[in-house]
């Protein structure tokens, strides 16, 4: 009998929406507790955004969707102008707590034309009529979320192949996500089809989400494992134990280059030097042809203070000067492709991206 295997659909949610309240799995106590935390104010959803309890590109614009209707809840007694004026309020709100990542401004936007295009549809609508449509919306954004990465699955996990060593760097899994994830989402159907491979997550300094998230995540749901710090990428691939990076991604430009958690760029150099191909997972919300080119990308400049420290000790002097960027821009040449919802994109990345969705 063929042993049954663990599996992604055990995986804790990374957020729910239950009669009206955002619950959101708070990835800042993981891998020691697994807790979960009721949000009850849109201050409270930015909050949640902006210290990384919720994190990840399309789990970030799920959460802003859901956490616009915190702004507007109790708005619905207003007349129609003043509430979508509370609305586009609460959209710039959330937009203002991480700049990276364009799924959480994709989200927004789509929140507030959908508000818009109710009353040029309907002018007799009323605030309450908009705010059920505005409820249905963000639940929409979580679905489509769900079916994206399941296609991304699909469209990936024939790129590895039995006995592979596939790299990742960050999370780009199920905690990044409604579920499965999106560079996660081959590794967990592949595992699913009894392929048997070996995934290598680097660390990544500072927050540490390979190490806090993907390792947790895959080792939960029985793929086969392996941590390394961010400096070790270079020696796994030196002894051919790498023979695939997958990474995710925070915002692509029109061009390909791609925005994704810092060190992801060097991960790519790395690749290139050593002949091995470099997939980004990519769920169309994260395409962002308004940006001609990743030198266009705002990079997120954090805290100093997650430099300084390794968890809870001081691992730098008192009066350091520290920069601290979250993303870096890997350029397109050194991408090989792109596993999307609707298939796999190769160069001409400009032409090929536009023409899979523009
Ligand atoms: O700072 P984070 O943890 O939000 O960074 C996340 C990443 O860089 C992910 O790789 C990216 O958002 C893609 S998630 C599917």
């Amino acid at each position: 009998m063929a042993e049954k295997r663990s599996s992604y659909k055990s995986l804790a949610k990374t957020l729910t929406w239950e009669d009206g309240v955002l619950t959101l799995l708070d990835q800042t106590l993981l891998p020691v507790e697994v807790v979960s935390e009721k949000q009850e104010s849109i201050e409270q959803v930015w909050d949640s955004i902006k210290k990384l309890k919720v994190r990840g590109a399309p789990a970030i614009g799920i959460a802003g969707a859901y956490g616009v209707l915190y702004g507007v809840k109790d708005k619905t007694d207003l007349p129609v102008q003043e509430f979508l004026a509370e609305l586009k309020k609460s959209a710039d709100y959330l937009d203002s707590s991480r700049p990276t990542a364009v799924n959480l401004s994709w989200a927004l936007k789509r929140m507030v034309a959908k508000a818009n295009l109710i009353v040029t549809e309907k002018p007799s609508s009323n605030s309450k009529d908009i705010y059920i449509t505005l409820e249905m919306e963000a639940i929409a954004i979580h679905e489509e979320d769900k079916q994206i990465c399941k296609n991304i699955g699909l469209n990936g996990k024939g790129l590895i192949k039995d006995g592979m060593g596939v790299l990742t760097h960050c999370n780009a899994g199920s905690l990044a996500t409604s579920e499965l994830g999106t560079a996660t989402a081959p590794m967990y159907l592949a595992h699913e089809d009894g392929i048997n491979f070996k995934v290598f997550s680097d660390e990544t300094r500072p927050l540490l989400q390979g190490a806090r998230l993907t390792s947790w995540e895959l080792q939960q749901s029985g793929v086969d494992v392996t941590l390394i710090t961010d400096n070790m990428a270079a020696f796994m691939m030196s002894k051919g134990e790498v023979d695939l990076v997958i990474v995710g991604t925070d915002r692509v430009a029109a061009n390909g280059d791609t925005a994704n958690k810092i060190g992801t760029m060097g991960v790519a150099i790395l690749a290139k030097h050593f002949g091995i191909p470099v997939y980004i997972a990519c769920p169309s919300s994260t395409i962002d042809f308004e940006t001609e080119t990743g030198e266009e990308i705002v990079i997120e400049e954090r805290d100093p203070e997650e430099v300084l420290f390794f968890g809870e000790r001081r691992t730098g002097p008192e009066g350091m000067k520290v920069r601290n960027p979250a993303f870096d821009v890997t350029p397109n040449e050194l991408i090989t492709g792109f596993i999307t919802d609707k298939g796999l994109v190769e160069a001409p990345f400009k032409e090929n991206l536009k023409k899979a969705f523009g």
